[in-house]
């Protein structure tokens, strides 16, 4: 079996590629290597895919490209994961999220829809779009149509774009709600990575909502885990929507302490208000892929921290 994995060079397309690859799936990816963080990350992570994965520089917005893809190698699995992320970023950056997240996922639908053997395509979407909802655990039954970033409304733009293909073209789409993933070969841009920074650097970390914010962080061979689950499962309806995280609300406060622990650091803080676009708290219900597929995360931040922390100091030379 073939699978495509748009975004492959990102942070979960790559942990991602490396699953899919050892349990003998063939993988193919494209990544447009952006540089809206370190390029030479997405270079390294490509690098460590090589003689796993096929890797293409190739844009999502790029539809003639993309079409020849799919004629050339007919995946019988499409996992987009390449998007624009980032919540502040959507404040400041608007038209990139059209594009990426609206027109390329459009490409995305299109290819697999003209495809001679229609892929089963699998997507992420985000916790985001439960926007500021105050009933937790967040479950994929709750409204969720009062995004509060522009991120945010391209993710379930995205939900509702391809519950349009699969009414239309009865094509099998399944929306992953991820809910901050963390792990090796992390994004610098998250909160996990400018906390480390800050503290190896010994500068004040700036904690935003004066510390008052829940996450649930959910490290990525959990994530990893859901997604094969998903992938490989051969009894999931045409189209469907799931709650991938890890199924306990952490206090950031306590995120910083085990952090600095793992990191052996005393952190400074700076306490600052709520930023535009953020959501003081996440917590998914995870009992719904846990009924489709037997999706379980298993670890929690006290395991996952100090993996994250290590790979930080190897990775960055602080060791
Ligand atoms: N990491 C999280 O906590 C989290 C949470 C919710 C949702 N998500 C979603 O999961 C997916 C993967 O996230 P990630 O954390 O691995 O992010 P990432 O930025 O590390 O990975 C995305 C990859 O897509 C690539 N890309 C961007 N625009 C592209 C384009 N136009 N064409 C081709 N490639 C393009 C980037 O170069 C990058 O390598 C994204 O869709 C993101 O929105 C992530």
């Amino acid at each position: 079996m073939k699978i495509l994995i748009t975004g492959i060079a990102g942070f979960i397309g790559f942990h991602a590629a490396k699953e899919f690859a050892a349990r003998g799936w063939k993988v193919i990816g494209i990544d447009n290597f952006c540089d809206y963080y370190d390029v030479k990350l997405k270079r390294d992570r490509a690098a460590l895919l090589e003689g796993l994965a096929s890797v293409r520089e190739t844009d999502i917005c790029d539809i003639a490209s993309l079409k020849a893809l799919f004629d050339e190698e007919s995946p019988d699995v499409v996992l987009n994961l390449a998007a624009q992320p980032g919540v502040r970023y959507s404040i400041s950056h608007p038209f990139v999220y059209q594009k990426t997240n609206l027109e390329g996922f459009l490409n995305i639908l299109e290819c697999c829809r003209h495809a001679a053997k229609i892929p089963k395509l699998v997507y992420a979407s985000s916790s985001s779009v439960y926007g500021g909802n105050v009933k937790m655990p967040f479950e994929e039954s709750d409204p969720v149509d009062n995004p509060v970033s522009l991120y945010a409304a391209t993710k379930k733009a995205n939900e509702l774009m391809a519950h349009t293909y699969s009414h239309l073209y009865g094509m099998q789409t399944i929306g992953l709600r991820f809910f901050t993933v963390y792990g090796a070969w992390y994004r610098p841009d998250m909160a996990l990575s400018l906390f480390a920074d800050a503290m190896l650097n010994d500068r004040p970390l700036k904690v935003f909502n004066n510390g008052n914010m829940k996450r649930d962080f959910t490290f990525v061979d959990d994530i990893v885990d859901g997604i094969v689950r998903t992938v490989e499962a051969a009894n999931l309806p045409r189209y469907d929507i799931f709650n991938i995280g890890n199924h306990r609300s952490e206090r950031l406060m306590d995120v910083i302490d085990v952090l600095a622990d793992a990191l052996g650091v005393k952190p400074k803080l700076e306490m600052l208000p709520m930023q535009p676009g953020d959501v003081p708290a996440t917590f998914a219900s995870v009992e719904k892929l846990h009924k489709a597929v037997g999706y379980e995360p298993k670890t929690t931040i006290r395991e996952g921290i100090p993996v994250f922390a290590e790979w930080y100091r190897k990775y960055r030379g602080r060791d």
